[in-house]
């Protein structure tokens, strides 16, 4: 990652040196070379890299770019006043190529154009991203098998401290999710129905899975790593199961005690932590789901200016949207219509502007 956030700020060097000076001045040409020989080592150790700015968020290869100083940020801002949000930068770019990319950012009014090894694009929604050369014929992944359904959900009964979660059936569950986006399978018939007040936290985090990789799927990040996504929204509640009785349930209710619900999120962290070959994203979106994007929320921190990881920030949203059309015992299920113009109202530094648009017209999108 150091490298990666070595490229940005020498990238920059580059836009911002050929904007003082002419293109073919000696500094610039020698902070070109820099940048290409560090995107080279970038594409010899990866073969790919690939740049989405989502909101003021740099992702390289699908990992925000954090730390990257005011370079990063004066170059997500001349990108998007370009109209530019992703950039894909492939193994054998020529110098050339990438002398010319920085000319034309560099230069006002002037766009630079896709060439052999630079595409130029947007993100935007992109459903039909995927190809994953699964036959379509192929019924036995056409839907969640009842007997997958039953293990996993048998799977998290046994969640337990003193126990290591066996997170194979459940990695079965999101690839099975996975292929069913890929077959087109419309998201809310993806989606388990509304759940009754005993299955409600498996169907809950079932729905939190598939609603965070439809997101990431609408943002045009890649195939492989929406496992990963899908097992870290999956496992973002399991803290619930881990709450001390004592904190468990209030007076003749079934609502968790405050003190339990704020420690949710810390509870399930550590569990997730210790578990061997999770993706590292388990335990931070576990941690960081209840954060806003504001910097509020909880668990308190005293990081400043923490700010959540994007896969936390999309969970966080398909948090909210799938307990919003939930049966509570006080309230009314509603229409998905009615909570998508909930959540639009919703007040402002609760989720990423940018995520929640997208989100609320996807999911618009999937239902004409
Ligand atoms: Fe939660
Ligand atoms: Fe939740």
């Amino acid at each position: 990652m150091e490298t990666v956030k070595g490229f940005i700020v020498i990238l920059m060097s580059s836009i911002s040196s050929c904007m003082l000076y002419s293109k073919q001045h000696a500094s610039v040409e020698e902070l070109i070379g820099k940048s290409f020989s560090i995107l080279d080592t970038l594409l010899k150790q990866s073969g790919r890299f690939e740049m989405v700015i989502v909101e003021d968020e740099l992702i390289v290869n699908e990992n925000p770019l954090r730390d990257t100083g005011t370079h990063g940020s004066t170059l997500v801002k001349r990108l998007m006043r370009k109209g530019i949000s992703r950039i894909d930068i492939v193994k054998g770019i020529t110098l050339s190529e990438l002398r010319q990319f920085v000319s034309d950012i560099a230069t006002a009014d002037k766009k630079p154009l896709s060439c052999p090894h630079i595409k130029i694009g947007v993100v935007d929604i992109e459903i039909d991203r995927m190809n994953m050369n699964i036959d379509s014929t192929d019924g036995e992944f056409s839907s969640v098998t009842s007997e997958l359904r039953q293990k996993t959900r048998e799977g998290y009964l046994k969640v337990s401290p003193f126990k290591r979660l066996n997170v194979a059936d459940f990695q079965e569950l999101v690839r099975h999710f996975i292929i069913m986006m890929q077959k087109e399978i419309g998201i809310l018939n993806i989606m388990s129905p509304v759940s009754s007040p005993g299955d409600s936290y498996y169907t809950h985090a079932n729905n939190v899975a598939v609603l965070t990789m439809f997101q990431a799927r609408t943002l045009g990040i890649r195939e492989d790593s929406l496992s990963d996504i899908g097992i870290a929204a999956l496992f973002h509640d399991i803290g619930k199961l881990l709450i001390p009785k004592d904190q468990m349930k209030q007076e003749g209710g079934g609502e968790l005690q405050e003190e339990g619900r704020m420690l949710h999120p810390v509870y399930g962290a550590q569990y997730l932590t210790r578990i061997d070959g999770l993706t590292r994203l388990a335990p931070i979106v576990a941690f960081e789901h209840h954060l806003r994007y504001d910097g509020k929320g909880y668990p308190q921190h005293a990081i400043p200016n923490y700010r959540q990881h994007i896969c936390s920030q999309m969970t966080a949203i398909s948090d909210y949207f799938d307990a919003l059309r939930n049966a509570r015992p006080e309230m009314r299920v509603l229409e998905v219509k009615e909570v998508l113009s909930l959540m639009k109202t919703k007040d402002e530094g609760l989720f990423n502007p940018f995520l929640i648009n997208n989100f609320i017209r996807s999911i618009h999108l999937a239902l004409s």
